[in-house]
């Protein structure tokens, strides 16, 4: 099978787990339903779920299982965006080339959206599908790399440096903690979900997905530079206007490419002792640093 048949056959699955790990449609309260199916359906690169399935199978995890453990991730993933397009946080009004949720719907339909996909997301990490001890393993990961020590506390460090110069190591950090926690997390939840690896192998493909999760936020920032909003699906230029420290800001656009490249080595490095097995995973990094949006 090439990469590229492979996506193909991962993304129809997820979009399958999404549609039946969300409430229906017509569940009461039906406008909430909406918007939350509005937010996570057509639309999005769903690099958290690939990297989470490539982990998966080369942790021999069952098809199943991966499929929860990748719309609980994609549900956090989204609940962040939803969030950080909000008037109080970044003011986007374009996410995934549509209108962003409190456009198209308002502003406290956005905030539940986001409270009730993160709810979600773990009521889906407690599916039969997954052992309890498998169920308890994932909602740990998931919980804290979402949480104030992650993502979230990501987030608060971001609002609270816009207009500040940060310094080399602070942007690290709070790129690792709004980005890169949860795509870690993608990693180790698909290797938890199958047959719990031994700790040489956790921690290689640990390094793998923080040299990726950072890699990841770099190349954010490169495109919102380098890319148009068209091709994006979200507003080119945002950083500089909100005075966001970026890598671009810091170190500029060669600098930041030749990061991105560092990175993606690293992540090749650290996959080095499962050979042919992690070929998934070390093409999702290549995609993740050669990416066009
Ligand atoms: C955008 O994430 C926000 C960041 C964490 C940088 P993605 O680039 O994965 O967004 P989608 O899911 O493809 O829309
Ligand atoms: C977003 O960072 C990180 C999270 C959503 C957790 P950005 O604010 O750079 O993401 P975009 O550029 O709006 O997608
Ligand atoms: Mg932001
Ligand atoms: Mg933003
Ligand atoms: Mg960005």
């Amino acid at each position: 099978m090439t990469f590229e048949q492979w996506m193909r056959s991962v993304l129809e699955r997820v979009e399958i787990a999404l549609d039946n790990y969300l409430p229906a449609p017509d569940t009461a309260p039906a406008q909430l339903h909406e918007a939350m199916r509005y937010a996570m359906l057509g639309g999005g690169k769903r690099v958290r779920p690939l990297l989470c399935h490539a982990a998966g199978e080369l942790s021999g995890a069952r098809t199943e299982g991966l499929d929860a453990a990748c719309a609980a991730l994609e549900m956090i993933h989204v609940y962040s965006l939803v969030h950080d397009d909000m008037p109080c946080m970044d003011d986007d009004a374009l996410r995934r080339g549509k209108p962003t949720v409190h456009v198209q719907y308002d502003e406290p339909t956005a905030l539940l959206v986001g409270d009730a996909l993160q709810s979600q997301a773990f009521i889906a990490l407690t599916a039969e599908v997954l052992t309890p001890v498998q169920q308890a393993a994932l909602v740990r990961e998931l919980a804290l790399a979402s949480g104030s020590v992650g993502m979230a506390g990501g987030q608060a460090i971001d609002l609270a440096s816009v207009g500040h110069k940060l310094t080399r190591e602070q942007l690290e950090t709070m790129h690792r903690m709004k980005t890169g926690a949860l795509l870690r997390a993608a990693v180790r939840m698909g290797a938890l979900a199958g047959a719990a690896p031994d700790a040489a192998q956790m921690q290689a493909l640990d390094v793998y997905a923080a040299a990726v999760g950072l890699a990841f936020q770099v190349v954010d920032d490169i495109l919102d530079v380098t890319t148009d909003s068209a091709t994006l699906g979200k507003t080119a230029g945002k950083d500089a206007k909100d005075g966001k420290p970026t890598y671009v800001s810091l170190m500029g656009l060669d600098a930041s490419r030749a990061l991105a490249e560092q990175l993606r080595a690293e992540a090749h490095a650290a996959l080095l002792p499962f050979g042919e097995r992690a070929r998934r995973l070390a093409e999702l990094a290549d995609l993740v640093v050669n990416r066009v949006s």
